[in-house]
């Protein structure tokens, strides 16, 4: 089976269409999304729908849950609070019902998937270190896990020695699955990168072949930048997005 994972869409259309066009191209079987499929981007309702009509199966990042909890809003810096305030008045009831009705992880296939911190009492804390690294490949039973909530791409691979070595995908990478060897694949974000490369980000797994590919892609940003200053969503949000920043 070959499986497509996408994360941290926040609303942004343009890039979404571009990441499904990429995951046909690339005969997956099923698509899963790590989380964060609204907030900062212009098009929260446009994305619900197309990860539904897809059939994707997605968990709940901090931005999904933030527009049906104000407590967790409350946690978000002053772009990211505007943006969800923004968001929660250009969502349906149904897409908010379906929203808080999405589940914290998911299991498949062996692996799984989550948006920040697995199995954790804070589970939208950020895995950057290779300490937040360890805390997950503790709670994770399963060999492979994807997650996203950092917009950097990348894999933790565990080593049969318990030494954690971590990979960037800030470029196209490709990691070949060994036995005892433990994984954790951070896909990046399809609607905002933040790790210096503009390109979008998604993984592709080949149970069959034992295969991870990180592969980056290109969208029309100047049309998702447009769209942000016409919602009058702030300008910052737009602009970040030609650097990956
Ligand atoms: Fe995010």
């Amino acid at each position: 089976m070959r499986y497509g994972f996408i994360s941290d869409i926040h609303g942004n259309i343009e890039a979404l269409e571009e990441a499904f066009a990429l995951l046909t191209k690339a005969r997956v079987d099923k698509i899963f999304s790590a989380g964060d499929i609204v907030g900062y981007g212009p098009n929260p309702s446009e994305c619900v729908n197309l990860i539904r009509i897809n059939k994707v199966k997605s968990v709940i990042g901090n931005h999904d849950y933030a527009v049906n909890d104000k407590y967790e809003e409350n946690l978000f810096n002053t772009y990211a609070k505007e943006a969800i305030q923004w968001t929660r008045n250009n969502l349906s009831t149904d897409d908010l019902a379906f929203l808080k009705g999405l589940p914290f992880s998911l299991s498949h296939d062996g692996f799984v998937v989550f948006h920040g911190l697995l199995n954790s009492t804070s589970p939208f804390t950020y895995v950057l270190s290779d300490y937040e690294a360890w805390r997950c490949f503790k709670n994770m039973e399963a060999q492979l896990g994807f997650f996203g909530h950092t917009h950097i791409a990348g894999c933790f691979i565990m080593q049969t020695s318990g030494k954690i070595v971590h990979l960037s995908g800030a470029a196209h990478l490709q990691i070949e699955i060994e036995e005892g060897k433990k994984y954790l694949v951070n896909v990046g974000s399809v609607g905002q990168p933040r790790d210096g490369n503009p390109e979008s980000a998604l993984a592709i797994f080949d149970s069959d072949k034992m295969k991870i590919e990180i592969v980056r892609f290109s969208y029309d940003i100047e049309k998702t930048y447009a769209k942000i200053l016409k919602a009058g969503l702030p300008s910052f949000l737009g602009e970040r997005l030609f650097v990956g920043a």
